[in-house]
Parts: C-alpha cells; structure tokens; sequence
C-alpha cells in the first residue's frame, strides 16, 4: 500500500499489468479495460497497462506438457517483470487443451504464493435488478463478503503418493496451516470486519468438529485476536452449516473469514446466490505489495470469441483493484454503473441471454461511468 500511495503522490501513472490469460478472459478483460479508461478520465488519474500472454496456447506453443516440467507456462523472468507493476488484471486461467492443473499450477497459484497475495477476497452482493436464485431474497438480503485465506491449507501441494497403481496405493494431501498464516489472515478479516458497516459481525467459517488439529489453530486464532476488537461480534459455523445458512438466511451473513479450500467452495455457492459466474469478482491481496483482480468464473470455452460473454464480473474485479490502488471513488462509481446496467439493461446476467452482446455491455458501463449512473 507504501508504494502505491507513494506513486500516486508523485502523480506517475499506475502500471497495470493484464493476463487475458485462456478462453473468455481476453474479451471479458478488454471491456474491463474500457470501462478503467472511462474511469481515469472521470477521476484524472492517469495509468499504463501491459498485456502478458501467460495462455493456455503460449504454453502448448512452446512445447509445454505434463512430461516436460522445465517448460514453464511463466517463466521466472516473467514473474520478476510482473513484481515491478501496481496491480495485476486477470482474465480467466484454463485451457481444455492442456491437462488439469499445469495451469492452474503455473499461473495463477504460482502468482497468489510468490507474490503472497494471502488474501482472497469474494464480496457476495446482489445487484438490483438480477434474478437471485432464492426464493423471496433480494439485494438487500444478500451483502457479505467471504476472506478466504489465499495460500496455505489444501493448496500448499504437501502430501504425496506411493505404490502407485498397486493395491497398496497411498495418497495424502495435507491441510497445513501455520499461526502466522491463520493469523494474519484473521487480523485482515476483522479490519475489514469493522470498516464494512454497522452490523460488525464476523463469521469463522471451518470444521472444528472433525479438523481437530488445524480447525482449532484457526478457533484459537480468532479468539485471541478477537480480544482486540471488542466492537466486533465473534461467530463461528461449521462449514457445512454455512452452506445451509448461506441459502436459507443469507442476510445473517456480514463477514465471513475460512481457509482456502473452504473458501473455494462456498464462494461458488455464493456466487451463484448472487446471480451467477457473470457476476462474480475476486481479488488475491497482498495488503502491503502487489494484487490480483479476477472474476471467479472460469475460461467458458464453449462462449470463446463468440462476444456472448458477461464481462460484469471482470468490470467487478476491476472495480476492486482500483480501490485497492487507493481509488476508492473510481471503484464506487464503477459498481454503482453495474448497479446501473443490472437494474435499468440487461435481460439476464447468463451468456448470450443478456440482450447485449459483451462489448456492448462494456460500452454500457463505460457511459454509465462516464455519466455517474445509478441503479
Ligand atoms: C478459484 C479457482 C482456483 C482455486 C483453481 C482454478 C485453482 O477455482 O480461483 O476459485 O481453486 O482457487
Ligand atoms: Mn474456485
């Protein structure tokens, strides 16, 4: 944050680094970009963007496979370029083509660890206007945000396989969970807790009741921390009944702090309470170095290069990475002319059903900033 605030006292441009990455992300990434440019002139800052190709194809076209691990799908050379910009805008990681998890492994876990991006954060907002799955729930029943914990847990890659294809086969994959990683989590989950609003309630989500071990290092955690903010209410569910809560009384909810697996899966839910993968924005922060905005959804390659995509959660995550940069107005006024598109334009927030094409929708918003629309 040093920086950032120190770049913007100097007036120099933020650097943006953009990964249009596979599939559907370049397009959804290019109408975010249009809307950042409407953005800068109404807030008169001033930025400069550079595309990486960190594709699915790059990687393929340069001879990437599984069997071959010294072909990178980012090179450390890369990574060391990345590390000099602002922010980083993400498009979409996945590719039908190359095997599960080289990508998923090479680009964007590669980029949460080495840049300790250790928090991924997942507001869960309906917008006016979009048909919410649950019965009778509307905006104002679904506002919260999910602190997923960004690199530890499930995701470390500890663990390991034996007598492989025998009888005898044994797989571990560990939850490893360190004080410091928990805790420095919780701590951003409680700042966030008390600026957010007047409700103050912050909800452990985990499974103590069964992951005797690192369950309760994050129980403890919160409750030590907890000790210093007595202004915010502590509360803890068991994932599983988070799941249950989320559906049935998602307006319980004001902020919810998991790990990473935990947190993977009950954002999708909550992306679907909120309309949908269209929808749905993402960061990975690092609150003291560099960040990553995304939208959640994955690559869709049955809608690539078709211009039938909802770029809404792509123009979300930049909504998120402007005020990250410390452009807290820029970003209020890009979500209120998302407000402004879901509630006055379009039919449905699903690919090809929105009654826009995607460039159009980017060009929607861009206006709709330009002008300070509202829902
Ligand atoms: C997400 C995705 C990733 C994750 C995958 C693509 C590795 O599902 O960002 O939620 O599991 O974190
Ligand atoms: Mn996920």
């Amino acid at each position: 944050m040093a920086k950032k605030q120190a770049a913007r006292q100097a007036k120099k441009p933020y650097r943006i680094a953009v990964i249009g990455g596979d599939g559907t992300g370049p397009e959804v990434v290019r109408e975010g970009l249009k809307v950042l440019a409407a953005a800068a002139e109404v807030g008169k800052f001033r930025y400069e963007t550079q595309e990486f190709d960190f594709s699915g194809a790059r990687y393929l076209a340069r001879g990437g496979d599984p069997a071959k691990p010294n072909i990178p799908v980012v090179t450390d050379e890369e990574l060391a370029a990345l590390k000099t910009f602002d922010a980083i805008y993400l498009g979409a990681v996945g590719d039908p083509n190359v095997a599960p998890g080289i990508l998923e492994k090479g680009l964007l876990l590669r980029l949460r660890f080495e840049l300790d991006q250790y928090i991924n954060l997942r507001p869960v907002k309906l917008y006016p206007g979009v048909k919410c799955p649950l019965a009778d729930k509307g905006p104002e029943d679904i506002d919260f945000v999910i602190v997923r914990e960004n690199t530890e847990g499930l995701y470390t890659g500890m663990g390991g396989c034996q007598y492989k294809g025998t009888p005898h086969e044994t797989a571990t994959q560990i939850m490893c969970n360190t004080r410091h990683g928990v805790e420095r989590c919780i701590r951003y989950a409680f700042d966030l807790c008390r600026k957010r609003g007047d409700k103050k309630l912050l909800t452990l989500v985990h499974k103590t009741n069964v992951l005797t071990f690192v369950g309760d290092l994050w129980f403890r955690t919160f409750n030590e921390v907890g000790q210093e903010y007595s202004d915010i209410t502590r509360d803890y569910n068991h994932v599983d009944a988070c799941c249950m809560w989320m559906v049935k009384n998602p307006e319980y909810y004001d902020t919810i702090v998991t790990g990473n697996m935990f947190g993977d899966i009950i954002t999708d839910l909550g992306a679907m309470i909120q309309g949908g993968m269209g929808i749905a924005a993402g960061g990975n922060i690092n609150p003291d170095g560099l960040s990553m905005f995304e939208p959640i959804g994955g690559s869709a390659p049955k809608y690539t290069g078709k211009n039938v995509i909802n770029p809404l959660a792509a123009i979300g995550a930049l909504a998120m990475l402007l005020k990250e940069l410390g452009e807290e107005a820029a970003g209020d006024r890009v979500e209120a002319a998302i407000a402004y598109v879901t509630a006055r334009k379009l039919k449905s927030l699903a690919a090809g059903k929105m009654g826009y094409t995607t460039t159009e929708v980017g060009d929607l918003v861009a206006e709709a900033v330009l002008k300070g629309l509202k829902a």
